[in-house]
């Protein structure tokens, strides 16, 4: 195939039916830009390949570019007047025996299909070869295919509805390979739509037809070639994608609670024994370890989770590493380079943001990690605020391996806090604290002997209430008179 074929996508054309100003080429399914779906599988098949773009090219170019780097080229459609002169843009580039175009709106086309029309255009040695498949619902605007003895021909149902009849669920799936001879000869045949003044690549059956010339067609199942054009059919398109990535994960022993409501990337990994819960979403470049348990409602993004951790439900997870036996929220969220070290816990309602944690640290409740690097073994109590912005910039703290932090303190950075150190409840520390030292940075506490009683008698006396109300020290020592 690789030396007798070439292909052309169609991507210049304007996604009106999407609704959004924006080409629906590049709008996202399970991840990746739409029109990367096709460009990925004919390069993986080693075809060469041309996009035709036109609106909104930037944009177009730039996701395949990324992708891709030079290895596709680009062909510019100045006017969008329809996917027959789309095609008409490309002819100088036709260079293979054998011309495969595609809508660039099919993303769940498979390598498959592409080789079934490829075998059977050589075998038959019919000038157009084209998918075709079974929409029996009728709902959206696909042309219909009409055969009759030898004879295809493609309706529009766009612009022809009044011809469409309800028995002709055979529709034309925009994957078409022309034999280069006949392109040459017909493409200048195509006239603009009577109704639309586009011209339809469509028409090329029809006129192949009027000249007996052998149409073939290839039947595929209507969940691969399902064309997206409108928000509806972009969600069924993805619903399918998303089914069959966590259909494969499956097979690799992943377990699912509700793979009916979680979201998985196409870019992400997930070892064996892994359990991913209710409405979890593992997003970008994701891996999640073996015997891995994703709790409920977690977001993970572009992060790499160990084998054996435990992410518990709610957590949101970015751009961070956690190692194995990682114990993570609920509730705790944690960015821009978080590391966990093995046997390291976030717990509930913590945030963490590029912070380093050693092995076997914990930061169990309500704290805020901010620029932190922090060694092995370390506590850090709960209500621990690190301040890492002076109202300007924001300065690194460092606790070393063992020290001990106690619950609500605020730790002022730039700030080391040494090995085996240890930080008294409610501190607010603002300089270095030395190895095994301990450091109190609170003020001293007063006790007043019966104040309390002296407080609440002012009150009722104040009221007006009955004496026999008023509290009696259990001391004896003062009188209610002293009040
Ligand atoms: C097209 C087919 C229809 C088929 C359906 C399958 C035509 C006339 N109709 O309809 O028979 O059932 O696909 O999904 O071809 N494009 C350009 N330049 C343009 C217009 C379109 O490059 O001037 C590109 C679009 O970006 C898109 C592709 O061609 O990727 C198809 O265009 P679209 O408008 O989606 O055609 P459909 O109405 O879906
Ligand atoms: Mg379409």
């Amino acid at each position: 195939m690789l030396n007798v074929v070439q292909a052309i996508i169609l991507a210049a054309g304007k996604s009106r039916r999407f609704k959004t100003d924006r080409t629906k080429l590049i709008e996202p399914i399970c991840g990746q830009p739409m029109i990367l779906y096709q460009t990925k599988l004919l390069d993986h098949l080693g075809i060469l390949t041309t996009l035709v773009v036109g609106y909104q090219k930037e944009l177009v170019q730039e996701s395949v570019i990324k992708e891709h780097e030079n290895s596709i080229s680009f062909i510019q459609q100045f006017e969008q007047k329809g996917t027959g002169d789309a095609l008409k843009c490309t002819r100088h580039l036709w260079i293979r025996d054998h011309i495969l175009i595609m809508n660039g709106d099919v993303p769940l086309v498979t390598e498959t299909i592409i080789d079934e029309l490829y075998t059977h255009h050589i075998d038959s040695g019919a000038p157009i070869t084209f998918v075709i498949s079974h929409d029996t619902y009728q709902v959206s605007e696909y042309g219909r295919v009409l055969k009759s003895g030898l004879t295809v021909r493609i309706i529009e149902a766009k612009n022809d509805d009044r011809k469409i009849q309800d028995e002709m669920c055979c529709i034309n799936a925009g994957i078409y390979l022309f034999r280069k001879d006949f392109l040459i000869d017909f493409i200048d045949k195509i006239m603009p739509n009577e109704l639309t003044g586009e011209y339809y690549i469509t028409d090329l059956i029809n006129i192949a037809s009027d000249n007996n010339l052998l149409v073939q067609t290839v039947n595929v199942p209507f969940d691969r070639v399902r064309g997206v054009n409108t928000q509806e059919e972009l969600w069924t398109a993805e619903q399918i994608k998303r089914a069959e990535i966590i259909k494969a994960w499956m097979l690799e022993g992943v377990r699912f609670m509700a793979p009916h409501n979680v979201y998985i990337d196409h870019s992400v990994i997930i070892g064996k024994g892994a359990v991913i819960g209710v409405g979890v979403h593992l997003l970008g470049k994701t891996e999640i370890g073996e015997y891995t348990t994703v709790g409920s409602f977690s977001i993970i993004i572009n992060s790499i989770i160990g084998n054996k951790a435990i992410i518990k439900s709610h957590s949101v997870i970015e751009d961070s590493v956690f190692h194995q036996e990682s114990l993570v929220g609920p509730f705790a969220y944690c960015h821009r380079d978080t590391i966990l070290g093995s046997k390291s816990v976030i717990g509930a309602f913590v945030e963490s943001k590029n912070s380093k944690l050693g092995d076997m640290t914990k930061a169990k409740h309500l704290s805020y990690l901010g620029d932190a690097c922090i060694g092995s073994m370390v506590n850090i109590g709960g209500g621990t605020i690190i301040a890492n912005h002076d109202g300007q910039d924001k300065h690194k703290t460092i606790i070393n391996n063992n020290a001990y932090i106690g619950v609500n303190s605020s730790l002022v950075a730039p700030l080391t806090i040494e090995q085996d150190a240890f930080v008294a409840a409610g501190s607010t520390i603002t300089e270095n604290v030395p190895t095994g030292a301990l450091a109190i940075a609170r003020s001293r506490q007063i006790n007043k002997p019966e104040y309390a009683y002296r407080l609440k008698n002012k009150k009722i006396l104040k009221n007006g209430i009955n004496s026999s109300l008023l509290f009696e020290s259990p001391f004896k020592a003062s009188s209610v008179s002293s009040v």
